[in-house]
């Protein structure tokens, strides 16, 4: 199969930072799927992962954790797919990614697409998608359904037109009664972040709290944080309620200091969407369950893509281009590359 990797550690800017190379088909486990890939986004840890590259590593690499595609082999213990399945699917950062004809992957943590969106709207959903919903539901505690549960109280989301705010911002909007604020620093994230539904919008930039109190807001109940872990943290331990609970996804250069949550009994919780997979969870099937549950709810036409940016076919340059965008940190919703060999 054909793919685009990495090889030699090289600066984006090298023509020969990607290449496209071919290496022999993957085979599926038991329990993996085959799938060749229509679709894929690009997000953060793709970057992450080319940076972190040892100089002394050679040995074709291939990134990329988001996809959409069609089923063509299940492996012999394979219960939940059949081959011409169109499914959606972020992966395992430990094994393979999707920038490449074929993936294989396991079928807990696949669902089928939704079937009102095109391989392109389906692939910018898997990664950010199980992220926040893991944040929101697993890690805060909400009760997805519950309308009831979140009258009256106010969830924090810290960078809310990135591509995990986006989603983040649609599934408290939807799935809890919570008052969602969330933050953006310009206009065009700001009127982005508006979109996605969220009911108040303040700027990430500024003396914040300060903001929240303006709009009513002293305190908030839940804070999810989906930027500079360390450059908030002190404004988090002043803005969370007493007893409230805080989630935050980005590593940290520095250990956050814990002891200023103490006071006021609240709790601090990492999130990392390849905790499932990596670990081979007893209950990675979630991931499964959670993509199929954002499925119908974004073919009952309630959860909008938030593909903003298609950006061409699948290649060596357009790869490159997409991780530039990606690591300037002004993405406002993802961009996606389809694959067409
Ligand atoms: N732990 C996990 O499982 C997990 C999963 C997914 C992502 N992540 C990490 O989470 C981070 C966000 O991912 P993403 O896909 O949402 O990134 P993204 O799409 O690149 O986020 C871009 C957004 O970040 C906002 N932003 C930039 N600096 C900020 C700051 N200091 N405070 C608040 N917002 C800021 C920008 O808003 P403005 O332009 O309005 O300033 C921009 O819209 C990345 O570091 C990624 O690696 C972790």
């Amino acid at each position: 199969m054909k793919a685009v990797a990495i090889t030699r550690k090289l600066p984006l800017d090298h023509p020969d930072c990607f290449e496209l190379i071919e290496v022999p088909d993957p085979v599926p486990g038991p329990r993996e799927l085959l799938v060749r890939v229509k679709a894929v986004a690009v997000n953060p840890v793709d970057y992450k992962q080319r940076l972190a590259r040892k100089p002394e590593e050679t040995a074709p690499r291939i990134l990329g954790w988001d996809a959409s595609g069609i089923v063509e082999t299940v492996g012999s213990d394979v219960t939940l797919f059949r081959p011409g399945d169109e499914v959606y699917y972020a992966g395992d950062v430990t094994r393979p990614g999707s920038n490449a004809e074929l993936q294989v992957v396991d079928e807990r943590i696949v669902a089928k697409k939704p079937g009102s969106l095109s391989f392109a709207e389906a692939a910018a959903l898997p990664l950010t998608t199980i992220t926040a919903w893991e944040c929101l539901f697993d890690r805060l505690g909400l009760t997805p359904g519950n309308l009831e549960e979140g009258k009256g109280k106010s969830l924090l989301i810290l960078s809310g037109a990135g591509g995990v705010g986006s989603i983040a911002i649609q599934l408290a909007t939807v799935l809890t009664g919570f008052t969602v604020i969330a933050t953006a620093s310009r206009p065009e994230s700001t009127a982005w972040c508006r979109r996605m539904g969220a009911h108040h919008v303040i700027d990430h930039s500024s003396d914040w709290p300060a903001e929240l109190a303006k709009l009513g807001f002293p305190t908030v109940d839940f804070i999810a944080c989906f930027a500079d872990t360390t450059g908030h943290w002190k404004r988090m331990a002043q803005a969370i309620m007493p007893q409230g609970k805080i989630t935050a996804i980005v590593e940290s250069p520095e250990v956050p200091d814990i002891g200023l949550l103490k006071s006021k009994s609240a709790t601090f919780a990492w999130e990392f969407m390849f905790t499932r997979p990596m670990f081979q969870t007893p209950d990675m099937i979630a991931q499964h369950e959670l993509l199929h549950e954002v499925a119908t709810l974004v073919d009952a036409g309630r959860i909008l893509s938030t593909l903003s940016h298609n950006a061409g076919q699948l290649a060596p340059a357009s790869l490159a281009n997409a991780h530039r965008d990606q690591e300037n940190g002004t993405m406002i919703g993802k961009q996606v590359l389809e694959v067409a060999w």
